[in-house]
């Protein structure tokens, strides 16, 4: 079912390297409660991460990563063609968006639907504020229980959990539960381990930073590759009419075809954004026992490898929806 929709069979590289200067009021409402802990913070190594479920996330909240975080959801965009989701939703009312972020994919989802109410999970109260009325964002752990089968969803989404969640399986399942006959789910996420066709980033420092830092995530238990695995947790859990979207996302601007430059280059960004530096620093200080010293070190020449135009990497992403069947 899987298919790869990138230029063809192999992703030509553009070998011509001068001419690319252009690469180079509402108040969101909580659902829960906001005592202390959720409002709380924890500050290590120079970056502010979540206390709500303390430690149970790698990845800072604080306002660079959220900068990385819209970058990244440009790239997303690109992507897909300003596409939002593939999913063949028709006039959703009730929609949810797990691990939402910065609620830019809810705001934008809640922008193109009027008529839907849109809510947004996350561990992290920081989303942004000024948001259309049919949005609210809620702070929960989306691996405790739910409890929206009472009242379920014609939509779920969810984009980029890789490294956050360790059994997606259950989550698929919780998803099922939780959407309506007829409804549908979406996820959309990484393979996290670069490649490339012509094995030029193999012996590079950005190949080893990955090795090391999704090193560091698996001994934490986390799924850093859900991508190619969705499909099966999707027909585990019970949904019909399942379709995979496989894509690549390279890194960089060295893909001759325009629109893959450009989502290469949204990628690049979004690393540079101090991206290497705060995907990496919890990970391997806390279950790889590194050095804030030493992660910065490997973060700068994984960055300075990312700009070599002759290292062809690239990483495979999913889109994988499915519908709960009607009856
Ligand atoms: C890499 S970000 C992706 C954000 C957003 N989905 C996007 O694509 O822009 C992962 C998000 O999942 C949230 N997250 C991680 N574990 C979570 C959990 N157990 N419950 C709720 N949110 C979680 C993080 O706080 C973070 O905002």
């Amino acid at each position: 079912m899987a298919e790869r929709t990138t230029t063809g069979a192999k992703l030509e590289v553009d070998t011509s390297y001068d001419n690319d200067t252009t690469y180079g009021d509402q108040l969101s409402s909580y659902s829960a409660s906001l005592t202390s802990s959720v409002l709380d913070y924890r500050y290590e190594n120079g970056r502010r991460y979540h206390k709500f479920r303390d430690g149970s996330y790698l990845l800072p909240n604080d306002d660079t990563e959220n900068e990385r975080l819209d970058m990244v959801h440009e790239m997303f965009l690109e992507l897909l063609h300003k596409k939002l989701y593939l999913a063949p939703i028709k006039k959703p009312q009730r929609v949810i968006d797990l691990g939402t972020g910065t609620g830019i994919w809810a705001v934008d989802f809640a922008d193109q639907h009027r008529d839907a109410e849109v809510i947004g999970c996350d561990l992290s109260p920081t989303q942004t504020t000024m948001v259309p009325p049919n949005v609210k964002f809620l702070v929960d752990d989306i691996t405790s229980d739910w409890t929206y089968e009472s009242n379920p969803f014609d939509f779920i989404h969810a984009r980029f959990l890789a490294v956050a969640i360790k059994d997606f399986g259950k989550l698929l399942k919780q998803c099922y539960r939780s959407v309506k006959p007829g409804g549908w789910v979406e996820f959309q996420d990484w393979d996290g381990y670069p490649t490339s066709e012509d094995g030029s980033h193999n012996g590079t420092a950005i190949k080893r930073y990955y090795d090391e830092v999704y090193g560091a995530f698996e001994k934490a238990g986390y799924e850093v590759r859900p991508g190619p695995k969705l499909e099966q947790w999707f027909k585990d859990a019970g949904f019909v009419n399942i379709s995979v979207k496989k894509l690549a996302i390279p890194y960089g601007v060295w893909p001759k075809d325009p629109h893959l430059k450009k989502v290469g280059a949204w990628a690049q960004a979004a690393s540079e954004a101090n991206g290497f530096e705060g995907f990496a620093l919890a990970a391997l200080t806390r279950y790889k026992q590194w050095t804030k010293e030493e992660v910065l070190a490997l973060a700068n020449q994984a960055r300075d490898d990312g700009r070599n135009r002759n290292i062809h990497m690239f990483f495979n992403f999913y889109v994988v929806y499915g519908q709960r069947p009607e009856k």
